[in-house]
């Protein structure tokens, strides 16, 4: 447990990702879910506030650091949907086989260690024909950007605690076995003069 990690990433997380247009992205993505639904990197629970009480029936969160959970306590002493924070990564989900309606992503694939790995246990644990929401920053399919986002993963696995900027997120989706159509980048004015380097997808692909 470092002191970055666990003590200053999550608090700047917070105000980095905390602009109102990340916001309404969040709201967006997690008010499509529905049923029993788990998140997986929760993170300090940004997405919680959006979840609908009409439609969720169970929310179960996933969140590997101590830090992120010690600052998502507050949020989550606050749901309005049912919530339990299982400790956890994504790789390894202690959860039977389609035990879920709906998994989700928010801001996720690009920080854990084993995507394929990861993509393969939410696939385990949805129900057949259950959603998986996602929004995630990715590899630009413009070259010259994906180049310069090679370039400065090094460094941004140190910064964001293992982010990297280039990962194909959406055809990974596809090589997992999930059903998704095709899926527009767009440049996230709210994120200043790194837009460029981190194009956003926001998607529902279906087990
Ligand atoms: C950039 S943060 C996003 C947090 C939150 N979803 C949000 O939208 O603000 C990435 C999160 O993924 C978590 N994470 C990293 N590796 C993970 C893994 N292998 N399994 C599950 N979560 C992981 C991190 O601890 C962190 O909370």
């Amino acid at each position: 447990m470092g002191l970055y990690s666990e003590r200053i990433f999550p608090w700047l997380l917070d105000r980095a990702l905390g602009h109102p247009r990340i916001e309404a992205r969040r709201a967006a993505l997690v008010g499509q879910a529905r049923g029993d639904v788990l998140e997986i990197g929760f993170g300090t629970g940004a997405t919680l506030p959006f979840y609908d009480p009409a439609g969720v029936t169970s929310l179960t969160v996933v969140e590997p650091s101590e830090g992120m959970n010690r600052r998502a306590a507050a949020r989550l002493a606050a749901a309005r949907v049912p919530v339990t924070s299982v400790p956890g990564m994504g790789e390894g989900l202690p959860f039977a086989d389609a035990r879920f309606d709906c998994v989700v992503t928010c801001l996720t694939l690009c920080s854990v260690t084993d995507v394929p790995q990861v993509l393969a246990e939410i696939r385990r644990v949805l129900k057949p024909g259950g959603q998986f929401l996602f929004l995630e920053h990715v590899l630009s399919d413009d070259p010259g950007r994906g180049r310069w986002q090679r370039r400065l993963t090094p460094l941004q696995k140190v910064v964001g605690v293992g982010c990297h900027l280039d990962r194909d997120t959406a055809a990974m989706v596809r090589t997992a076995g999930f059903a998704l159509g095709a899926v527009p980048q767009e440049i996230e004015p709210a994120f200043g003069g790194l837009a460029p380097l981190l194009p956003v997808i926001a998607a529902a692909a279906v087990r």
